[in-house]
């Protein structure tokens, strides 16, 4: 059982990361191997919409995200974190997921399984806002399901966290990294 986290957050070692360490630990615990990318150490370009990706479901920017591609066919589990900005998903989880566009061309272009093999796999999805808004994750959450569908990855939850603004605030909620591990274990098992 692999499992892939990536982190989309700028801020190393702030709430996202904090938590996505606590999921891995926690799929570690139950035998999972387990690889994190932190995306703002990569170098991913925004998705060009050449439409190169229809002849055979490649795409033609060769940079960090062909790594990416080949891990998300690698894993068993994704789980995807990210903080909250302007109300939806940060710039480089956005990009990653817009060069999703390729793995799209596989499905509904060349009908083909869009990671290249049927497997079941299972989606995570982290995230943490400042704000205490009703609504604060529902931009990032729409998103993040429309990537998981297209990619043949089923949703199997979330870890939503409000209200959660300085660097390493996560660490004094009372249940959140427990959480997290626990989610992390359940990804596994379930
Ligand atoms: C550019 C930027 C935009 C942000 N926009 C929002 C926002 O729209 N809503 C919100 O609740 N928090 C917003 N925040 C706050 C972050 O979501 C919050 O500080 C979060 O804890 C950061 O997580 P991190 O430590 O994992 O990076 C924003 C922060 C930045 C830097």
């Amino acid at each position: 059982m692999r499992v892939l986290g990536i982190s989309g957050s700028p801020r190393r070692g702030g709430n996202t990361d904090l938590l996505l360490a606590e999921v891995m630990k926690g799929a570690a615990s139950k035998g999972a191997e387990t690889r994190n990318l932190i995306l703002n150490d990569l170098k991913i370009s925004p998705c060009q919409h050449c439409d190169a990706c229809f002849e055979a479901g490649v795409c033609r920017i060769k940079d960090d995200m062909q790594m990416v591609y080949s891990e998300m066919e690698k894993a068993d589990r994704i789980v995807l974190a990210s903080p909250v900005h302007f109300l939806g998903l940060t710039a480089q989880m956005k990009a990653m997921i817009d060069r999703g566009q390729a793995l799209w061309a596989r499905k509904y272009v060349l009908e083909k399984p869009p990671l290249g093999d049927r497997r079941e796999r299972k989606g995570l999805f982290i995230a943490v806002g400042g704000m205490k808004l009703a609504h604060l994750f529902e931009p990032s959450l729409a998103t993040v399901k429309a990537f998981f569908t297209v990619i043949d990855v089923e949703y199997a939850g979330d870890l939503l966290f409000p209200g959660i603004d300085e660097k390493g605030a996560i660490k004094k909620h009372p249940t959140a990294l427990k959480d997290a591990f626990a989610a992390g274990q359940r990804l596994v098992t379930d």
